[in-house]
């Protein structure tokens, strides 16, 4: 295929205009062009300006920033991308893509297939540590935004060919550990007869022995040496330690299976043999202090010490989140370093990213790499917009959300009548597909920054933007080429696109931005950019339905290659926001 379809237009008119602007401007090589989806035309190119503002004072032969978008139009190197060019207000260059050439990029695409317009990052590997849950805890509807913005950042990350280590940092080491274990001891004094089933609930196990921890001092004081025991390494509670572990990593990867979210589990014990040589690091250069009986380091900005020795001598978060970036820097050479959890603990970061930078582990800007990110996000919010809780105000547990989704679409796909169309199979694969996604995309849609207010209503909905809605308008897109009966597979080699009507070229120009899209998602970190795309899409698509008849009518090749264009782009969409699509609804 021709190199120029790259499916990329905003990169592409990029370079276009970098050539220009090398020949308009040649005392100012550096001048970046600035291309966005434009007001007027398809896109607009904003240099002209900040470069008027740059060249006015230097004696320049242009008159104004208009004049100035007029040199840019002129030393445009010709391209099939560009049907026309024009000057609006005080010098946009208004860009208006050819019709031809969108069909093509489509048609090449339905070749070459959709990941030919994948993004490309500068970014080779990246770790994204997410989910992190901690052990004998529950997982918590607090630890689901964490799992699902950060899977769905991996999967366009490792879609713009990046390298992603999927990092699981789980709490599994602490002083919480002497009270469960010592608790462990006295119910099973035989560590190897404790089965998952004996313990059965981890959550209550760890409240029972809070509980114990809290009210008797015997108690207590056995847990705390348990502590030392475990951390100074004696196999017998390394061992109680690992059993407890393994028991909590059971129940977190069922819910993955189900959110089929892929991680790696690399949690703060991992990191532990590491720490004092950390800390010696940052002490040989000078940053860590004592203040009060700890050691700490003291940054800028902040009117409190990050902590990284306890008083008692122990180690902590901070220490342990210090080693961790260490280690993910030097041992496993990541360059861009992603942390999801909730904005409660943005301090926390930003403390121990500017220790980083002190210590020259980082630039001192947070766009050069390698690179560090808080990706924070806001509380999910009850009916009543407080933190959500259940009716007897403990915590939601994340199993039960799931099952409930699952229920409740399976109850509304039986009251269309589904389960007579389908097996009982297909009636379970399908509502799940429907809850999971519903309630994946119900968080995702909205920017992260804010909170939402959970509602299986709102999310099952199918109408307005919700997964549902969009999963329906797939299916309909496929029943639409099925009920066709042409063989799209052969159509897709030969048929030609042709976007005369304005839906068809609407419809022909969004499809082409996919990849913009994508790549603005993993710049900014910021997933609800691709959901508003994909739920534009199907709007774009919806009226391009209403206007343009596709089987029976003389345009029927290239309008089925359209249909089939927007279900492959709808269904990388879903696939990238963890979203499994349907076929049939
Ligand atoms: N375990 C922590 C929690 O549940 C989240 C860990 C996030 N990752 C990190 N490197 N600190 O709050």
């Amino acid at each position: 295929a021709n190199k120029e379809f790259t499916g990329n237009p905003r990169r592409q008119l990029a370079k276009l205009f970098e050539v220009s602007l090398k020949l308009t401007v040649p005392d100012e090589p550096n001048v970046e062009p600035l291309i966005e989806p434009g007001k007027f035309g398809d896109y607009q190119c904003n240099n002209a300006m900040g470069l008027w503002s740059i060249i006015k004072g230097k004696g320049t032969q242009f008159k104004g920033p208009p004049a100035v978008g007029q040199a840019l139009i002129k030393n445009l190197p010709s391209s099939e991308m560009v049907e026309s060019c024009s000057i609006a207000g005080p010098g946009f260059v208004n860009v208006v893509l050819s019709a031809k050439w969108i069909a093509k990029s489509i048609e090449n695409m339905l070749v070459d297939g959709i990941d030919t317009w994948a993004p490309t990052l500068s970014v080779k590997r990246a770790v994204v540590d997410f989910s992190s849950p901690n052990i004998a805890k529950e997982m918590h509807v607090g630890h689901l935004r964490s799992t699902i913005i950060g899977d769905t950042l991996a999967r366009m990350l490792e879609y713009s060919k990046v390298e992603v280590l999927r990092r699981n940092h789980v709490g599994d080491w602490g002083t919480q550990f002497g009270m469960l274990i010592e608790f462990l001891f006295e119910k099973f004094p035989d560590s190897d007869s404790v089965t998952e089933t004996a313990i059965g609930d981890l959550q209550m196990f760890y409240k029972k022995s809070k509980l114990r921890f809290d009210l008797d001092p015997e108690f207590k004081e056995k847990a705390q040496q348990a502590v030392v025991r475990l951390q100074g390494g004696d196999p017998v509670y390394r061992k109680a330690w690992a059993k407890i572990c393994e028991i909590s990593r059971n129940e977190f990867a069922k819910v993955y299976q189900r959110l089929q979210v892929e991680l790696e589990e690399k949690g703060e014990s991992f990191y532990n043999p590491y720490i004092a040589n950390v800390i010696e690091e940052l002490s040989s250069k000078g940053l860590v202090e004592e203040n009060e009986g700890a050691r700490v380091i003291f940054v800028e900005g902040f009117n409190i010490p990050l902590i990284v020795v306890k008083s008692n001598g122990g180690f902590n978060y901070a220490s342990t989140d210090l080693t961790a970036l260490w280690y993910r820097l030097n041992e496993e050479k990541a360059e861009w370093i992603i942390y999801l959890t909730d904005l409660g603990q943005q301090q926390h970061f930003h403390m121990f990213f500017k220790a980083a930078r002190k210590a020259g582990w980082l630039p001192d800007d947070d766009k050069t790499y390698p690179r560090v990110n808080h990706v924070g996000f806001g509380l999910v919010l009850g009916a009543d917009n407080k933190r959500f809780r259940t009716r007897a105000n403990e915590v939601v547990r994340l199993v039960d959300l799931l099952d409930e989704a699952k229920d409740r679409s399976k109850a509304a796909l039986i009251e269309r009548g589904k389960d007579k169309e389908w097996t009982p199979e297909e009636l379970d694969q399908i509502a799940e597909a429907v809850g999971y996604g519903a309630l994946k995309y119900a968080d995702l849609k909205t920017n992260r920054l804010t909170g939402y207010t959970f509602s299986f209503d709102q999310m099952l909905n199918d109408k307005g933007d919700t997964a549902v809605y969009l999963l329906y308008a797939h299916a309909r897109i496929c029943s639409i080429i099925r009920k066709s009966g042409k063989d799209i597979d052969e159509l897709k080699k030969t048929g030609k696109i042709a976007l005369d009507h304005a839906a068809e070229r609407a419809l022909g120009l969004h499809l082409l931005q996919f990849a913009e899209t994508v790549e603005e998602a993993c710049t900014t970190l910021l997933p609800n950019v691709l959901c508003k795309y994909l739920y534009y899409l199907s709007e774009e698509f919806t009226k391009f339905y209403s206007n343009c008849q596709v089987n029976g009518s003389a345009e029927e090749t290239s309008r089925l290659l359209l249909c089939e264009a927007t279900a492959i782009v709808m269904r990388k969409c879903f696939y990238l926001l963890g979203i499994t699509p349907v076929y049939k609804l």
